[in-house]
C-alpha cells in the first residue's frame, strides 16, 4: 500500500459503551501518538468500516485525513512529528 512508508504504525481501538463519549478515544490516541514520535515513528494509519460513521467523524475531529476509500472503509492517516 502507498501510504504504509509513510505511516508504518497501524491503529485499533475498541471502547467499551459506557466509555465512550468522555474524551478517552482521543486521550488514548494522544498517547500513543506521542510514544510513536519520541521512537521516530512518522506516521499511523487505521481503516474504519464505511459504514461506521460515528468513528469516522471522530478520526477527521482529532486531526486524521483520509488516504484511500474502497467498498471496505476509510483508511485515515496522521503524520507524527518527532519528539525529543
Ligand atoms: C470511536 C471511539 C474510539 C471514539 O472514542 P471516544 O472516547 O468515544 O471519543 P472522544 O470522547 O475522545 O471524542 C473526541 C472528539 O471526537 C468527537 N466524536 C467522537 N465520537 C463522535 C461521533 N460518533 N460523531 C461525531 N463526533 C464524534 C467528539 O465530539 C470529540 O470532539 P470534541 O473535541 O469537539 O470534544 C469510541 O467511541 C469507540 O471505541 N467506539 C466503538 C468502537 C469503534 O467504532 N472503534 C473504531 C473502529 S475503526
Amino acid at each position: 500500500m502507498p501510504f504504509v512508508d509513510e505511516h508504518p504504525a497501524h491503529l485499533h481501538i475498541d471502547l467499551l459503551p459506557e466509555a465512550q463519549g468522555s474524551g478517552w478515544g482521543r486521550a488514548l490516541i494522544d498517547a500513543l501518538v506521542q510514544d510513536l514520535g519520541r521512537r521516530g515513528i512518522p506516521g499511523l494509519q487505521l481503516t474504519a468500516g464505511g459504514t461506521n460513521t460515528g468513528a469516522i467523524a471522530f478520526y477527521r475531529r482529532i486531526g486524521f485525513t483520509e488516504l484511500r476509500r474502497t467498498p471496505g472503509g476509510v483508511t485515515f492517516g496522521r503524520p507524527i512529528a518527532a519528539v525529543r
